[in-house]
């Protein structure tokens, strides 16, 4: 079992990894990422991290890479390094060239991934639930591309932990709940389950896909609308879903107790059905 570092093709130790200083993703955070994540020496949903990825590359004008080639290398790194239960960490930037913020003309994508094992969400959040803070949305308006620009989701999880809870949820200006800095946001009132839809506000979560899915399966109803702060408050079951996060209960939001304070029956069953689709 070995971490390790894959840099345009290459295989080594994480430590003499090195990225160039006009790396444009370094530079102007002109770069994409996905994490993808393995159970039991398995990637769960590699293609749907694929079509993302394409799609991110996409929004960006970057120059198309072989799919092929691109999984191939990822398929590589985790088997080299033996970790059954991984977390991968893939980024391509636009490329490295002279500071300049037009988009450089023949600069080549640069491709790197690291490989380590998955940092688990602590035991107690599965049994009693997780907290979390409301924040306004300070980001871009462009949530839906995976891009490495995570400063303002960064600076809501320090905010977050300042204030003693788990994570930071984004709240629109207007009131609308988006998501929070590392996972989608559902909740469940009335039996009925509530997702901020697809907009260029949220990223498009494919853990929520996957249980949007399972959902459907269940004939458990689904709205894909806006809702505001007072529907998050009143929620039943608020949850976050996302790569590792999987389905985390929020049982407290900025200090208000949501439904009876304690992990509700829908995020226990979506939790379970999850687990076992992935087959863990
Ligand atoms: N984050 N929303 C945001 C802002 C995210 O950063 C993520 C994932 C998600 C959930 O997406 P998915 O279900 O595809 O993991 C939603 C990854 C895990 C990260 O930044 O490491």
């Amino acid at each position: 079992m070995q971490e390790l570092a894959f840099v345009n093709g290459e295989i080594m130790p994480i430590d003499e990894a090195k990225v160039p200083i006009e790396d444009r993703g370094y530079n102007f955070g002109d770069a994409v990422y996905e994490y993808i994540a393995s159970y039991q020496g398995k990637l769960f949903c590699l293609e749907e991290h694929l079509d993302r990825l394409e799609r991110s590359m996409a929004a960006l004008s970057f120059p198309k890479m072989s799919r092929d080639k691109i999984r191939e290398a990822i398929l590589e790194l985790f088997d080299q390094s033996g970790i059954e239960r991984a977390g991968i960490y893939l980024q391509i930037s636009r490329g490295v060239a002279p500071r300049d913020h037009a988009y450089p003309e023949d600069a080549q994508p640069q491709f790197m991934m690291t490989v380590r094992p998955v940092h688990e969400k602590p035991p107690e959040f599965r049994h009693q639930g997780a907290t979390a803070i409301t924040v306004t949305d300070q980001r871009w308006g462009r949530c839906d591309v995976k891009t490495v620009q995570l400063l303002a989701n960064a600076m809501a999880k320090q905010q977050a932990l300042q204030a003693g809870v788990f994570d930071a949820i984004f709240v629109s200006e207007d009131g609308v709940v988006r998501e929070a800095t590392s996972s989608n946001v559902i909740i469940a009132k009335d039996g009925r389950l509530i997702t901020h839809p697809l907009t260029e506000h949220i990223l498009p979560g494919i853990t929520r896909h996957v249980l949007l899915e399972i959902c459907a399966e269940r004939s458990l109803p689904v709205e894909e609308r806006f809702f505001d702060l007072d529907a998050l408050y009143a929620a039943d079951e608020v949850f976050l879903t996302g790569t590792v996060t999987e389905v985390l209960p929020i049982v407290s939001i900025d200090g208000r107790s949501i439904g009876d304070g304690k992990i509700g029956p829908l995020a226990r069953e979506l939790y379970q059905a999850l687990l076992e689709k992935i087959g863990a």
